[in-house]
């Protein structure tokens, strides 16, 4: 177990350079150790980032499922696998054992075979965060399906482009969801979607708050009747070390969202030894991420990561702020919570309320706090530590992306000293480099630069389902022979990464990755709009919001303004889903564009900030006179 939980900086640091200097033999002995496989692999690596083409484990045989599952049973059988904290804290927790999680994810898997589902097949999740639906992920996973969840926030036409993307042959969702003291209507944005989806034979509905559905005949079932007759025996497809796992979905800076795609061997050894190491996990301890399973967080820390080591994790299905601002902190103190991660703009959220919330209840389980999705500002980092960890757990920013599937920046609490604002040190097999705008790796310290990853690592995606192209023009074309992750960062004196936003169109809000290109397209949609930029701007609670800038097509039609901006809002909502509406639109009469017609998106994002200084040379633009008039029109 050496080299599985590290315990003080020195093994870290010995660790860290084992890893480095044979990266085969250090996972290889990883995977020896800790994981069930029906057949070893011939080949621990092979890499190409030219083409790019990254295989980990070739020729080895698993089931995820029985390494999260039923390896345990004999040891861990009636271990609480998942606690599902409802909604409302009035209705009761449950606690599935791993066992009782066994016998449903076994039920659910045959379930999804009877109708016609089989290894390779593609399913869309589209449910609530209750434990179905990551039931869903494993029952899809046992049998060999590529689960897609799409997070139920997403619009219809999100779901439909989606799904057509992958061509999911099956949509598992619910009659709706709980989130506050509001209810959703799920089916029928699931309706909506897969009217627009030839590729989808059949859809099941989890029932969940009871409401008049319409199920279309010949298509949509109730899955408890299902689930009823079903045998709780499910014999696990063997998979193939490089078989796809799932698909999940990411913004990019131009375009459709990409699908990307995750395989199953590294993936699995990536995430579990993330997990333990990261958060420092203990046999009966208590985990609770408070993600949702329909972003990459979810599915590598919330499912696959902590029950491949065994651990309680814990779905929380409601808001922070239902019934009052104390629920997490009520959560925690119900599930005697050790290790909890959650979003520098949920923190902000909380840090705005009276510490009363706080401080009626008893923290004093927490050993490690987490953070993730965004930089964690300095205040929101105090603010953290001197509240929740009372200065005593460990904050560990952890910075990683969908396409890297597992945390790759990030101090281990306990052993890698913290400091604010910063995600530390690179987790073992992890090679971290800065590069300038030249191409080149800027060495040392003290330096900034675009972050890249110069070496594979397991769990990495491997490529964006149907468009290789894409993935290799996104992510290994900036940089020669490395991966390029679109974010900037700095090292300081003593090589802690710092990472300092993306250096792309891609707005981070809320802790929510945003491509401004697909929400240009959809206001664009509005009759009214004749062109748009999207950037983003400062904001206390989400970090950042989206200001949009419209030019309309008819300058004095004398529509009410306040009107359209409400209608441009509602277009981006039925298009993308409420997370990508705008914070502030302003009508303009053109937008700054360089001569080939490019946006300067540089210029705007000063404006959108307020920052009206040192816009640099604007007279090569094609309008330069347009930045003044904008200015004028932002004060
Ligand atoms: O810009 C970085 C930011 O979130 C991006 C990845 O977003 P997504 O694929 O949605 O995954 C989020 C959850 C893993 C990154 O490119 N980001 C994520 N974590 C951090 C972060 N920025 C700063 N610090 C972090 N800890």
């Amino acid at each position: 177990m050496s080299n599985y939980h590290i315990k003080d900086f020195e093994e870290y640091f010995q660790v860290y350079r084992k890893s480095v200097r044979n990266p085969e033999s250090f996972w290889e002995e990883i995977a020896e150790e800790h994981f069930l496989w029906r057949k070893k692999w011939d080949k621990v690596l092979s890499w190409d980032f030219s083409k790019p083409e990254v295989k980990w484990f070739e020729g080895a045989e698993l089931n995820i499922t029985e390494n999260c599952i039923d390896r345990h049973l004999a040891t861990r059988g009636d271990k609480t696998a998942i606690i599902f904290e409802p909604n409302d804290p009035k209705d009761p927790a449950e606690y599935i054992s791993y066992s009782e999680l066994s016998n449903r994810v076994n039920k659910l898997a045959n379930v999804l075979k009877a109708k016609g589902i089989k290894k390779g097949d593609r399913v869309c999740i589209y449910l609530p965060m209750i434990p179905e639906l990551a039931i869903s992920l494993l029952a899809c996973a046992r049998i060999g399906a590529i689960h897609s969840v799409v997070f139920a926030g997403f619009s219809s036409t999100a779901i439909a482009t989606r799904i057509n993307d992958s061509e999911c042959k099956m949509v598992i969702t619910s009659d709706g969801s709980y989130r506050g003291n509001k209810t959703i209507n799920l089916k029928e944005i699931v309706d909506e979607g897969v009217d627009q989806c030839p590729c989808v034979e059949s859809v099941l509905v989890v029932k969940r708050i009871n409401a008049a559905i319409n199920m279309k005949e010949g298509r949509d079932e109730w899955l408890q009747p299902l689930l009823d007759v079903a045998s709780a025996d499910c014999e696990a497809e063997v998979m193939n070390a490089e078989d796809p796992l799932f698909i999940l979905y990411t913004s990019g800076s131009t375009g459709s969202p990409k699908g990307m795609l995750h395989t199953t061997a590294g993936y699995m050894v990536y995430t579990a030894f993330t997990f333990k190491n990261a958060f420092q996990y203990r046999e009966d301890e208590v985990y609770w991420c408070s993600a949702d399973i329909g972003w990459i967080t979810g599915h590598s820390y919330i499912v696959y990561g902590p029950l491949a080591n065994g651990a309680t994790t814990l779905m929380f299905e409601g808001v922070p702020n239902y019934p009052d601002w104390s629920r997490f902190w009520e959560v925690i103190e119900k599930h005697q919570v050790n290790q909890f991660y959650t979003a520098p703009t949920a923190i902000r959220a909380l840090a705005k309320e009276k510490l009363d919330y706080v401080e009626k209840h008893d923290l004093s389980s927490l050993k490690v706090l987490g953070s993730v999705g965004e930089p964690i500002n300095e205040e929101a980092w105090h603010w953290y530590n001197d509240n929740i960890g009372k200065k005593k757990s460990p904050i560990i920013d952890t910075w990683w992306q969908t396409e890297t599937g597992g945390i790759l920046i990030s101090p281990i609490p306990y052993v890698t000293p913290t400091k604010p604002t910063y995600a530390t040190l690179p987790m073992p097999g992890i090679q971290p480099a800065l590069m300038d705008e030249n191409g080149n790796e800027i060495k040392g310290n003290q330096v900034d630069g675009r972050l890249c990853i110069k070496f594979p690592w397991p769990s990495m995606a491997r490529t964006i389902w149907g468009n290789h192209q894409r993935y290799k023009d996104t992510y290994f074309s900036a940089f020669d022979n490395k991966y390029f992750t679109g974010d900037g960062a700095l090292r300081d004196e003593v090589g802690y990464y710092r990472i300092t936003g993306r250096v792309d169109d891609v707005v981070i809000v809320s802790g929510h990755n945003l491509g401004t290109a697909p929400i240009e397209d959809a206001i664009n949609e509005h009759p009214a709009v004749a062109e748009s930029a999207i950037v983003g701007f400062p904001h206390d609670i989400k970090g950042n919001a989206l200001y949009g800038f419209v030019i309309l097509k008819e300058v004095g039609e004398g529509r009410d303004r306040d009107n359209l901006s409400n209608e441009i809002n509602q277009t981006i909502t039925e298009h993308i889903g409420p997370i990508a509406k705008l914070d502030k639109i302003q009508f303009v009469v053109g937008l700054p564009k360089t001569r080939s017609g490019k946006i300067m998106r540089r210029i705007l994002r000063k404006i959108a900030s307020k920052d009206f200084s040192n816009f640099g040379d604007i007279s090569t633009l094609l309008n330069p006179d347009v930045v003044q008039k904008i200015q004028d029109g932002a004060l």
